[in-house]
């Protein structure tokens, strides 16, 4: 597959941010070249770029990879231009937007929140579910109690463009998939109106980082699919099939289609075959193949892509569908590679 695989790079990428055209994307290839306790950090898709340069800040001045993958993960909740993580995040199909996120840390800690409301951070009250209480998971009304408790502010999160989209939407109610939604809309700077809804209009954040003492975490954080049903959750949240850190071993996280990832607990998968020697990209590959068992056949309407970083600070990616791309950083490239994929 290594030939394959194309490189998209954002050349002289701007400190102003990153503008995602064809224009400034040539072909190479990823580098795989061992960099243990460099700091590294990769994250799904292009807005994954900003994330990556805010967990610099931390990942570059020696900190923890626990703080950078936090720090991270809340530039997309923040982005008013992002419909599928945080803030501005497209509602479900009763108005209200629900947001998903989980973390890991080195030690196997981890926390999760699932339908929280009205916290535009739902990132940092999983943190805190990790550090300051005996469980995992919190979910909805407990979840914002808790969150309401720690001194998060309650804020109003259906922005008037998620409302007119939502109101757009509920006219015919079709639940038309779109995938790889992040592209066609963010990342070519498209605008609310013109982009296309349908239930399968989500890509999460997710975002894996090693410190320079070789440590491990992850962080994964969504709005989830854009008009679903009241309640529903999607991997994100879920330890194991969103993300997964095994700080022996390696980190993966997914994005796409949420419920193919918790059937095969992917991003669990992914850890395990790289534990049995595969390469981060190859072990990715395996894994997809686990959803492709089940839906031989390529639908238009199935998106999932997988992303692995090992214990040497070796990459790699692998989509069901061509069109999933990943930002990295590290101390000697800030890059976004398009990941290979199962169709063409
Ligand atoms: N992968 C995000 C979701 O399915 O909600």
């Amino acid at each position: 597959m290594f030939n394959r695989r194309k490189f998209l790079q954002s050349s002289l990428l701007s400190s102003a941010g990153l503008v995602f055209t064809k224009k400034n994307l040539a072909n190479n290839h990823p580098s795989n070249k061992i960099i243990t306790n460099d700091p590294i950090v990769i994250s799904t898709w292009s807005f994954g770029k900003a994330a990556n340069d805010e967990a610099w800040k931390t990942l570059g001045t020696g900190g923890r990879a626990l703080d950078a993958v936090e720090a991270g993960a809340k530039i997309p909740e923040a982005d008013m231009n992002n419909h599928s993580v945080g803030r501005a995040g497209y509602p479900d199909r009763d108005g209200h937007v629900t947001l998903d996120a989980c973390i890991m840390d080195e030690n196997g800690g981890c926390g999760s929140v699932m339908c929280l409301e009205h916290i535009a951070h739902p990132i940092s009250v999983a943190r805190l579910v990790m550090e300051k209480t005996p469980h995992v998971v919190l979910v909805g009304d407990g979840a914002l109690q808790f969150a309401l408790a720690n001194g998060f502010k309650k804020e109003e999160l259906l922005t008037p463009e998620s409302e007119k989209a939502w109101k757009e939407w509920l006219k015919e109610s079709n639940y038309k998939p779109v995938i790889n939604i992040e592209e066609k809309s963010y990342g070519n700077k498209t605008t609310a109106s013109n982009i296309p809804v349908g239930p399968n209009n989500h890509d999460t954040i997710g975002i894996i980082a090693m410190d320079t003492k070789g440590n491990l975490s992850g962080a994964c954080t969504t709005s989830g699919m854009a008009f679903k049903m009241r309640g529903r959750v999607g991997d994100s949240p879920i330890v194991g099939a969103g993300l997964f850190v095994d700080n022996e071993i390696g980190a993966a996280t997914s994005t796409g289609l949420g419920e193919e990832v918790i059937r095969i607990v992917g991003s669990h998968l992914v850890v395990e075959y790289m534990r049995q020697g595969l390469s981060p990209e190859d072990a990715c590959k395996k894994t997809v193949e686990r959803i492709i068992k089940r839906n031989p056949q390529k639908r238009d309407d199935l998106q999932v892509g997988f992303l692995a970083l090992n214990k040497k600070g070796e990459f790699g990616a692998f989509a069901i569908q061509k069109g999933f791309v990943y930002s990295v950083k590290n101390n000697n490239e800030e890059k976004i590679y398009s990941s290979p994929s199962w169709f063409d």
